[in-house]
């Protein structure tokens, strides 16, 4: 949610803060600005995406080797050139980028406007960058001071960035609840949301803790505090990033091609960790705490979004291979209610981007009452990475797409080896079978291969559905939580309303809805539950619902019944989303394609939600 990124060094700040803009508008794309300083601040901002910005300040004066710029997902006021950051202070001296929330900033906004204030956007942050104005003032402060005090009295979540025009070889930064990352360059810094506008020159980054203000000078370096005051010693990381994982590669949508990475993303995930011919599976971050988790009393998979379907086939693969209850919970209700979890509980949290602020919540809540948290994250070095006692990184590489794909399969390929793992060593799985499935994992990246040749057919498919208002999605088993995602895929991108339901819930209700402008799109591979889902297409005919099965290649039954198949693969049951959910990503994307959607940046969503 929002993406700020900041630079100071001898280059020209303007086009490295837009290049980096543009690679952090997953992060948001109501509005996009900077602020530059050479004498004089220059502070240019749009309503819309970082183009729109590109265009406008086109004729613009520019020159500045200092700068900050942000992309806004709107949180306080709607998306409009004045609420879009920078924002400036009263005096016109300082300016701010801001991702977070201010939730005291009525207050504050009132005492400002008694001492005389006046604001001309309806942002939290304006209120904070005047905050910062009116104690620098007071008592004629260094900016990083006033920052520190100002930060003493704010609630909230932030990562920020300050510019003073009188001083433009220092930026002031801070961080709470939102991520924040220095980089390190020769004789140059950036502070990003996250390492992607720094690649190209440098390797070396900071994370940035809560609670902590850096300062960076042209001159004297880097320097961090807290906001108490403490002087801390950064330790300086290097990061594996590549400039290809953040470039379309020749694909139309980041999406896309993220769909066509899965082979090699899920076999990366399994990289050094599954051994085929010697039939073992090896997690760092669950060898490390082996034994508080294979005689865990029960797992609670806390996640949002794409990463909590993820964790519902957890719930299956825990439960049915391993043996250990599992709870799968929405992040935002379980921080939210009171929930019973003991040190003899598991939190496994699983989040693409490592940042979602309602699920780091639920970590700190599950931390307090001494649950061991366990962390399954796609973004190296994020806050859930850095805040777990242990985990393991899927490996899937940047993800672009605001639609998870690559993350969500790369999420059940390491759910499928955890729980391989644990059933093992809780002899809960014999050796026999344990092989087995390891033998039939290893075969998944060229069975997805298999599926992906099958994209003309969907994409015929898609044609056939662009048009309908509704879509309903039935699965059973493992593949219930295939059509959750299929569904929020296809709302998500397209526009359409979706549903995901149990296959045999559907007559306690959608059945309601079905009639010839419903297409119901069936999961039906699972071995244990053909004949039933055979029944429930039976219904769904019955009622003039256009099917769409996807089925075991070589299924002759359902196709008979069905007006269209997609064939997948057979595979070991507990496998069967991993090549399921392929055509569901596939027919989202052609259905929002033909509908004229920008599939990579859908309205009002953002690919990192770093606020409740
Ligand atoms: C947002 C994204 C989704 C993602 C969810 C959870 O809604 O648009 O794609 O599944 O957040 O994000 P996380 O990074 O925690 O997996």
């Amino acid at each position: 949610m929002c993406g700020i990124v900041a630079y100071i060094g001898p280059k020209e700040a303007y086009p490295i803060l837009i290049k980096g803009l543009q690679r952090l508008e997953y992060r948001g794309y109501d509005s996009a600005g900077v602020a530059l300083a050479n004498g004089q601040l220059m502070v240019y901002k749009k309503k819309g995406k970082v183009q729109e910005l590109i265009d406008f300040a086109e004729e613009l004066p520019k020159s500045s080797t200092v700068g900050i710029g942000h992309t806004r997902w709107a949180t306080h006021g709607v998306p409009n050139d004045v609420n879009a950051h920078p924002h400036t202070s009263g005096n016109s001296q300082l300016t701010i980028v801001h991702n977070g929330i201010i939730e005291n900033y009525a207050l504050l906004k009132e005492a400002l406007e008694k001492e005389g204030h006046v604001f001309t956007s309806d942002t939290d942050t304006e209120v904070l960058i005047h905050f910062i104005e009116e104690i620098q003032e007071k008592d004629q402060l260094p900016l990083e001071e006033a920052v520190r005090i100002a930060l003493t009295r704010v609630v909230g979540a932030y990562a920020i960035v300050v510019l003073d025009k009188r001083n433009p070889n220092k930026l002031v930064a801070a961080r709470k609840a939102s991520p924040l990352v220095v980089g390190i360059g020769e004789g140059e810094y950036f502070l990003a949301s996250d390492a992607t506008p720094m690649i190209e020159y440098t390797n070396k980054v900071i994370y940035i803790n809560d609670n902590e203000i850096v300062s960076i000078d042209r001159y004297n370096g880097i320097q961090v505090k807290t906001v108490n005051n403490e002087v801390q010693t950064p330790t300086i990381h290097e990061i594996d990033m590549k400039i290809e994982n953040l470039e379309k590669g020749g694909y139309d949508y980041f999406m896309l091609k993220e769909i066509y990475e899965q082979p090699k993303t899920i076999s990366d995930c399994m990289r050094g960790r599954l051994n085929k011919e010697d039939g073992w599976i090896h997690l760092g971050g669950l060898e490390e705490y082996s034994n508080r988790i294979v005689n865990a009393q029960r797992f609670i998979i806390a996640a949002c979004g794409t990463s909590w379907h993820a964790g519902l086939i957890g719930e299956y693969l825990f439960e049915e291979l391993a043996r250990i209850p599992v709870e799968v919970e929405y992040a935002s209700e379980l921080r939210y209610r009171n929930p019973i979890i003991t040190d003899k509980d598991v939190i496994i949290a699983i989040s693409q981007s490592g940042e979602t602020a309602d699920t780091l919540a639920a970590l700190e809540l599950s931390r307090e009452r001494g649950a061991l948290n366990y962390g399954i994250v796609n973004s190296v070095g994020s806050s859930i990475a850095r805040m777990t006692d242990a985990g393991s990184y899927i490996h899937a590489g940047p993800e672009i797409g605001v639609a998870s794909t690559k993350a969500f399969t790369g999420q059940v390929t390491l759910l499928t080896m955890m729980a391989l793992s644990i059933g093992h060593k809780r002899g809960t799985i014999s050796e026999s079978q344990y092989r087995q499935y390891i033998t039939e994992l290893a075969n998944i990246p060229a069975k997805v291969e298999e599926v992906l040749k099958t994209n003309d057919h969907i994409k015929y498919i898609a044609a056939e559905i662009q048009d309908k208002p509704n879509a309903l999605y039935l699965g059973r088993g493992y593949n219930f939580p295939v059509a959750l995602e299929g569904a929020l895929k296809l709302k998500e991108i397209s526009y359409i309303h979706a549903e995901g339901y149990p296959a045999a819930e559907m007559k306690h209700g959608p059945i309601a809805l079905i009639d010839e402008e419903m297409p119901v799109i069936v999961i039906a591979t699972n071995k244990s539950a053909y004949e039933k889902v055979l029944s429930n297409i039976q219904e769904v005919k019955a009622r003039k619902g256009y099917v769409i099965a996807i089925v075991t290649k070589g299924d002759s039954e359902i196709s008979q019944v069905a007006d269209a198949t997609i064939e997948i693969p057979e595979t070991m049951e507990p496998f069967t989303p991993l090549l399921s959910v392929i055509p569901l990503q596939l027919l989202s994307y052609h259905i929002a394609i033909m509908r004229e959607c920008n599939v990579d940046q859908p309205r009002n969503l953002a690919k990192s939600v770093t606020v409740e």
